[in-house]
C-alpha cells in the first residue's frame, strides 16, 4: 500500500506498529511470489462497521494456502476474531479494505515448500471507497491469456498469480481502457484482471464455469444469490468472446470493484452504452446490503463495533 493504512498491523497473533511490521529480504514470498491472500471490506454504515462475508474469504484463504502446501497457523475463526480486533485496535469507523497475507519466510532458495516451512500471517486494514471512477467502465479483451489450471491454478488467490493480472492490466490502460477480460487457454472468456465477469442476454445472465480459469469470487457468489432471488435466471457457462459484444449488459464483480457496468468492449457499445436495468438492480442491492440495509441478508455481515 503507497500510503500508510490504520496505525497497527496484526502479525503473527500481535498488534505491530506499521512501521514495524517487516520482513527480512530474503523472505521467500518475494522471490518466488509463494503467497497467498484475502481482499475484503468493511462497509461504514450508520451506525457501525460490517465486514462482508468475513467467514467466506478466510475459509477462501485457506484453502488457497492448502493448494500450495503453505502452512496457515491460525484457524478461521481467530483469523476472523483478529480481523475485527485490528479494526477496533486501529478505531476503524470509516470503510475499509482489509487484506490478510499468508507467506513463507525464510525458507532459502529451495522451491520445495512443504507445510513444514516457516510462514507468517498478517492483516493489514486502511480506509477505502471507490475501486474505479465512474458510472460504467470500458474494457478490452487483453491478448494475454488467463492463468491455467494446468499451470499456477486461478481458483487459489495466490500471489503469483497476478503477475498475469499485472500484465492485463498494464495493456488495457497503455490503450486506453479502464480494464482488461482475459479469455482461457482455450479462448473462452475467463475474468477481467480482478474480477468475475456477468453477461446479460434476452434477462438471462451467464457466467463463466471455474473451468474456464476464474476465481471463485465471493461477491460473484453473492451477486448470484441476489440475482436469482430476484427472480432471474442465472446461468453458468462457457461464454465465447464473440457474446462480449453481443451482450444487452455486462458487468464484473469483485471485493474491491464491487459490482461495476461494463459499458463498452474493445469499443463496441455494451447494450444503449449506459448501465442496463439488471445490472443497476443487483448493484443497488449489493450496496443496501453491504450496508446493513436487508435484514434478510445480515448474516453475510459481521459488525465491528
Ligand atoms: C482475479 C480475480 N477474479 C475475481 C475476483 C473477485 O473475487 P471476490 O469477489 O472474492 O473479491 C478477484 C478479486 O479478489 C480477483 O483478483
Amino acid at each position: 500500500m503507497k500510503e500508510k493504512g490504520g496505525e497497527y498491523i496484526w502479525f503473527d497473533g500481535k498488534f505491530v506498529k506499521w512501521e514495524d511490521a517487516k520482513v527480512p529480504v530474503f523472505t521467500h514470498a518475494m522471490h518466488y511470489g509463494t503467497a497467498v491472500f484475502e481482499g475484503i471490506r468493511g462497509y461504514a454504515s450508520k451506525d457501525n462497521v460490517y465486514v462482508f462475508r468475513l467467514k467466506e474469504h478466510v475459509e477462501r484463504l485457506r484453502r488457497s494456502a492448502g493448494v500450495y502446501s503453505i502452512a496457515l497457523h491460525h484457524s478461521v475463526k481467530e483469523l476472523c476474531d483478529a480481523t475485527v480486533a485490528l479494526l477496533k485496535k486501529n478505531n476503524m469507523k470509516q470503510s475499509v479494505y482489509i487484506r490478510p497475507l499468508t507467506f513463507v519466510g525464510l525458507h532459502g532458495i529451495d522451491l520445495n515448500v512443504t507445510d513444514k516451512s516457516p510462514t507468517h500471517t498478517v492483516i493489514i486494514a486502511f480506509p477505502f471507497e471507490k475501486y474505479f471512477k465512474g458510472e460504467g467502465i470500458s474494457a478490452c479483451v487483453s491478448s494475454w491469456r488467463r492463468i491455467s489450471d494446468q499451470s499456477t491454478p486461478p481458483l487459489a488467490k495466490a500471489a503469483g498469480n497476478y503477475l498475469n493480472s499485472i500484465l492485463a492490466t498494464q495493456e488495457s490502460h497503455r490503450n486506453g481502457y479502464d480494464e482488461s477480460i482475459l479469455l482461457d487457454m482455450a479462448g473462452n472468456v475467463s475474468e477481467a484482471s480482478g474480477e468475475n465477469i456477468f453477461v446479460v442476454r434476452n434477462k438471462k445472465i451467464y457466467t463463466p464455469f471455474f473451468a474456464d480459469s476464474a476465481l471463485e469470487g465471493i461477491t460473484r457468489e453473492s451477486a448470484m444469490a441476489i440475482a436469482k432471488g430476484m427472480g432471474y435466471e442465472v446461468v453458468e457457462r462457457p461464454i465465447p468472446r464473440a457474446e462480449l459484444y453481443m451482450a444487452d449488459e455486462i458487468f464484473l464483480t469483485g471485493t474491491a470493484a464491487e459490482i461495476v457496468p461494463v459499458t463498452s468492449v474493445d469499443g463496441h457499445a455494451i447494450g444503449s452504452g449506459k448501465e442496463g436495468h439488471i445490472t443497476r438492480s443487483i448493484r443497488e442491492a449489493y450496496a443496501r446490503i453491504v450496508t446493513g440495509g436487508v435484514r434478510e441478508y445480515m448474516g453475510w455481515l459481521t459488525p465491528v463495533w
